[in-house]
Order: C-alpha cells, then sequence, then structure tokens
C-alpha cells in the first residue's frame, strides 16, 4: 500500500510562520502515521517562486527574484529540518525538475484543445495571486479579503483554460464522492459556488518575466497558480516514472481555507484535461489567529520563527505538536493562547507522564519490574473500552482526519488508566499478600494501557513516545502501529526504570520533577 501526503507549496517570499508551521506538522503527523501504518509514504512540501508576489517582494527588498526565492527556500529547507518535518522531499518550483513537467503539464492542455488565446481585463489581488470578478471586487470595495490591499487593475492578452467545459464534471466528482472535499462546510461553500458558474480561466501573463515560458507562446509565462498546482505531479517525475505511478493519485492535499478553491476547482479540472486521476481527498484547515485577533507584525501579536523557536525550546517540539493538534477538531479555525499550550503541556505531564511514573514505580516496587500476568479478576470497566478499542479508534480518527481525536485518544487512555489506580487502589492491595492476584491485574492493565496511549501517541510526539516506550523497554523498530496496539506486553517483560517524561515546567522555566505514585 502507498500513501501520498502533501502541503501546500509556500510563497518563499519571507520566513515561515505559525501558519506555514502548522500545516507542515500536522502533514508530517499524518505521514508518521501512514509510515508506521507500513504503507509505503510520500511527503512532498516545497517553495512556490514566481509570479508577482515574489517580484513585488524582491524589488522591494532591492534583490532580483532568484535570489529572494534561494535564500528564502533555503531557510523553509532548514526549518523543517529543524523542526524535525520528515518530508520525503522538497520541490522548487524554479527547479529544472519542476519546469520540464508544468511544461509537459501546459503541453498536455494545449494539444487537448482546451487552452485558447483571448485579453484578460479585470482585477487580481497580487497578494494571493488571484483574479477577482467584478462582483467580488465591488462587494469588497476594490480591496483584497484576505490582505486588504487595493486590488490592480489588469488588462493583458493572456490565454485561457476551458475550465468553463469541466465545471458540471468537477461538481459531478465532488457530489459523487470521486474526491472528497473537507471539512463538510466548505464543501458545500465549493458547491454552491461551482453551481452560480464558472468562466474560464486565465492560464499566462505576457506582462510578466518571472515564470515558466508557455511552449507554444514564451512570450507569456504561466499564471503561477497554474505552475504551483501541477508541483505535485512534477515532483513525481511527470509525465512518466516509477514514482508517479505509485504514488499518484494523491491521498490527502493538506492546505489552508483561503486557497480550496484552487484545489477544489482548477486543480482537479486541469487533471481531467491532462487525463490523470483525481486527489482523494483534499482537506482545509482552518486559520489561526492570536489573542482573538488577526495576527500581524504591527499588532505585536504575531507568531513568527524566534516566537516558535521559545515555545520549542520552553516546551519541546512534541508539546507545540500536541497543542495545535488537540486545540480545536481538526478544520476548525484556531486562536492562540501562550495560557493554552502551557495547559497543554501539563495536560501531557499530569495525565500520560504521570501515568508512565506510576507505573513503573509500581511494577518496580511491588514485581520487581517484571509485568505480571493477569490473574484474579478485576472490574475495569472504566478502563477497559478505551483499552481494548485503540486500535480501531486511532485507525478511524486518522482515515477521516479527526486529527483532534487522534491528539486526544492516547490521553483518554491514561486518564482513564489514572482513575482505574485511584478506584483499584494498588498501594493498598500491596499491603495484603491475599490480595496478590488482584494486584497482578491491576499491575498488568496499567502496563497494558501506558505502552497503548504512548504507541498511538508516536504519530504526535515523536520523541517523548519513543522515550516513554524506552522506559518500558519496548522496541517498536519493524513493527506496524496495528501490530503495536493490537498486541500487549507478554508477562515476564522486564520494563525498564522510570524517567520523568514531561519535567514541570514553572512561569519561570525552572525545571522540577513531577509525578511520583
Ligand atoms: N503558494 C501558495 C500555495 C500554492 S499550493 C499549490 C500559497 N502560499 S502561502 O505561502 O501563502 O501559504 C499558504 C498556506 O500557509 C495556507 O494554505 C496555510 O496552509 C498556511 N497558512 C498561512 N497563514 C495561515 C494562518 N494564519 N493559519 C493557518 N494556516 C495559514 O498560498
Amino acid at each position: 500500500m502507498s500513501f501520498y501526503v502533501t502541503t501546500p507549496i509556500y510563497y518563499p517570499n519571507g520566513e515561515p510562520h505559525l501558519g506555514h508551521v502548522y500545516t507542515t506538522l500536522c502533514a508530517d503527523v499524518i505521514a508518521i502515521y501512514h509510515r508506521l501504518a507500513g504503507e509505503q509514504t510520500m511527503f512532498l512540501t516545497g517553495t512556490d517562486e514566481h509570479g508577482i508576489k515574489m517580484v513585488k517582494s524582491s524589488a522591494d527588498e532591492g534583490i532580483e527574484p532568484r535570489t529572494l526565492a534561494d535564500k528564502n527556500a533555503a531557510v523553509f529547507e532548514t526549518v523543517w529540518k529543524d523542526l524535525g518535518i520528515t518530508n520525503d522531499d522538497f520541490i522548487r518550483t524554479s527547479s529544472d525538475r519542476h519546469k520540464a513537467g508544468a511544461t509537459a503539464f501546459v503541453q498536455k492542455l494545449i494539444d487537448k484543445g482546451d487552452i485558447y488565446l483571448g485579453g484578460y481585463e479585470g482585477w487580481y489581488d497580487e497578494g494571493q495571486e488571484e483574479f477577482v470578478t467584478e462582483t467580488t471586487a465591488k462587494d469588497n470595495e476594490y480591496k483584497s479579503t484576505i490582505s486588504g490591499k487595493p486590488l490592480v487593475r489588469y488588462s493583458e492578452p493572456t490565454y485561457f483554460f476551458r475550465l468553463s467545459n469541466y465545471v458540471p464534471k468537477v461538481l459531478a466528482a465532488i457530489e459523487n464522492g470521486q474526491f472528497r472535499v473537507e471539512p463538510e462546510s466548505r464543501r458545500n461553500e465549493v458547491v454552491s459556488k461551482l453551481k452560480q458558474g464558472v468562466e474560464d480561466l486565465s492560464i499566462s501573463r505576457s506582462s510578466l518575466k518571472w515564470g515558466i515560458p508557455l511552449p507554444h507562446d514564451p512570450e507569456h509565462v504561466l499564471y503561477v497558480w497554474i505552475d504551483a498546482l501541477s508541483n505535485y505531479v512534477t515532483a513525481l517525475g511527470y509525465p512518466d516514472g516509477d514514482k508517479l505511478k505509485k504514488f499518484w493519485p494523491a491521498d490527502v492535499h493538506l492546505i489552508g481555507k483561503e486557497i480550496l478553491w484552487f484545489h477544489a476547482v482548477y486543480w482537479p479540472a486541469m487533471l481531467m484535461a491532462a487525463e490523470l486521476p483525481l486527489p482523494k481527498v483534499i482537506f482545509a484547515h482552518g486559520w489561526w489567529t492570536s489573542d482573538g485577533r488577526k495576527m500581524g507584525k504591527s499588532l505585536g501579536n504575531f507568531i513568527d520563527l524566534p516566537r516558535i523557536r521559545d515555545v520549542i525550546q520552553k516546551y519541546s517540539l512534541d508539546a507545540l505538536r500536541f497543542y495545535m493538534l488537540r486545540a480545536v477538531p481538526f478544520g476548525n479555525d484556531l486562536d492562540w493562547k501562550d495560557a493554552e499550550l502551557a495547559n497543554a503541556y501539563s495536560e501531557l505531564g499530569n495525565v500520560v507522564g504521570n501515568l508512565l511514573n506510576r507505573t513503573l514505580n509500581m511494577t518496580a516496587k511491588y514485581r520487581d519490574g517484571i509485568v505480571p500476568a493477569v490473574a484474579t479478576p478485576v472490574d475495569d470497566a472504566s478502563l477497559a473500552p478505551a483499552l481494548n478499542g485503540m486500535e480501531l479508534a486511532i485507525a478511524g480518527a486518522y482515515e477521516s482526519l479527526e486529527l483532534q481525536r487522534a491528539a486526544l485518544l492516547p490521553i483518554e487512555l491514561a486518564r482513564a488508566a489514572n482513575t482505574y489506580i485511584d478506584q483499584t487502589r494498588p498501594f493498598t492491595l500491596a499491603k495484603d499478600p491475599a490480595k496478590a492476584g488482584e494486584l497482578d491485574t491491576v499491575l498488568n492493565r496499567c502496563i497494558q494501557a501506558i505502552y497503548k496511549s504512548l504507541v498511538a501517541l508516536l504519530p504526535i510526539c515523536p520523541q517523548r513516545a519513543a522515550a516513554g516506550l524506552k522506559q518500558l523497554n519496548v522496541e517498536t523498530d519493524g513493527k506496524t502501529l496495528g501490530q503495536l496496539l493490537s498486541s500487549e506486553l507478554p508477562a515476564g517483560h522486564k520494563l525498564g526504570t522510570a524517567e520523568v517524561l514531561f519535567p514541570r515546567i514553572e512561569p519561570t522555566t525552572t525545571v522540577a520533577t513531577q509525578g511520583a505514585v
């Protein structure tokens, strides 16, 4: 089985910020899960380097677009490495391999008879690189709905793609489930906009030089969105090659909600024209605000790279990943709050860290650190459903991209096990030799619970979950997540020694120990 997940390719006109980090971390969680599930996984990210936005940003800095792109594409690549992102490839649209693939893609549309010469006269949002209809422009006082900056009037000869021919087919494909657009509320917006009718799409610029020349008329460069969308196949070696065969169609295109239209309408139409299969899922997640307001450099609430690095240094990368996923049901808008980040970290420590600590310490104290076999039956109604249902629940959460659920399932299991300890009182059982069989059972169930909780946490908190499993003396290499979650640690297995997994962080960042029995 293969699995292909992508992020948008980002404009390298500055450093990555919270929004870019969010999409990339979420895609990373998905990729890690599928690798652990035993699937051959391809995770792609990259940079979208052509277009007017890059030209203007580079002019502001007094440098060439290519220089700006080289500089910041390198920053993106380095940041992803620093953040432990497990992308398998990084595509740059200024690279030869992309240019060759994108040119072949456009040639295919030309050969199909789907491209014709016309003229564009209308509004353009340069920040979004988006053509805007007269009605929308007027409704928004001729300003960008995203940046608020004035729209620019364009009038130039341009080639068009016969998008209108494909709109009924795209609509049908969404409605009959040929590809999924999620979440549902956003899918419905796309469907209703499609039903209002869509005009042909301008796909070239004759007044711009920074781009990929059209093969049949090099005076025009390819519209940056057509150039960019094709990255999802050029990175696989389009028009042919083993990777394309193995990984196309993509399983998930993960994007932010503001670029859903491009992905749910233009991209499938282009793929239909190029006679390629459609991606399976296009998932548009929500947008981050910060302390209830749109993030802005001048507002002082911008979560930029230095701020993200501080957070990681204080709480760890795994805590940032957990916070971002547990914050809201995946797909909803999000609001950054330092207090919620601190709470998310405490939750990891108080629930998962604490269970690991209690379980290891009790087993060391009462059973020499050796997993006892289940003996006398003990009521485990508070624990059994979460414990026994974990394998299916995790698979279901990732299949339906309920990433918040995927993040909370391991916590809920650990919480249930902590409650079970409070109810069964193993420290009292240990005082009575007649209760040894019950104590064996309780310890065994707690060990299985922390083991499964940590396994399920592997995609979300890869480092800490692996460190916890090491304390349990568990070797995960070569085993799939399904195998790990469907098995139990056998009686007689020797556990390791307890170390604090999530050290308590005081407001002053002093580190103290946490979680004794
Ligand atoms: N280059 C295009 C994408 C082309 S894909 C074929 C682009 N680039 S971008 O640099 O502007 O990145 C946009 C993406 O960054 C969003 O889709 C989203 O994934 C992420 N985010 C940027 N700001 C964001 C927030 N404030 N909140 C959440 N994610 C946002 O668009």
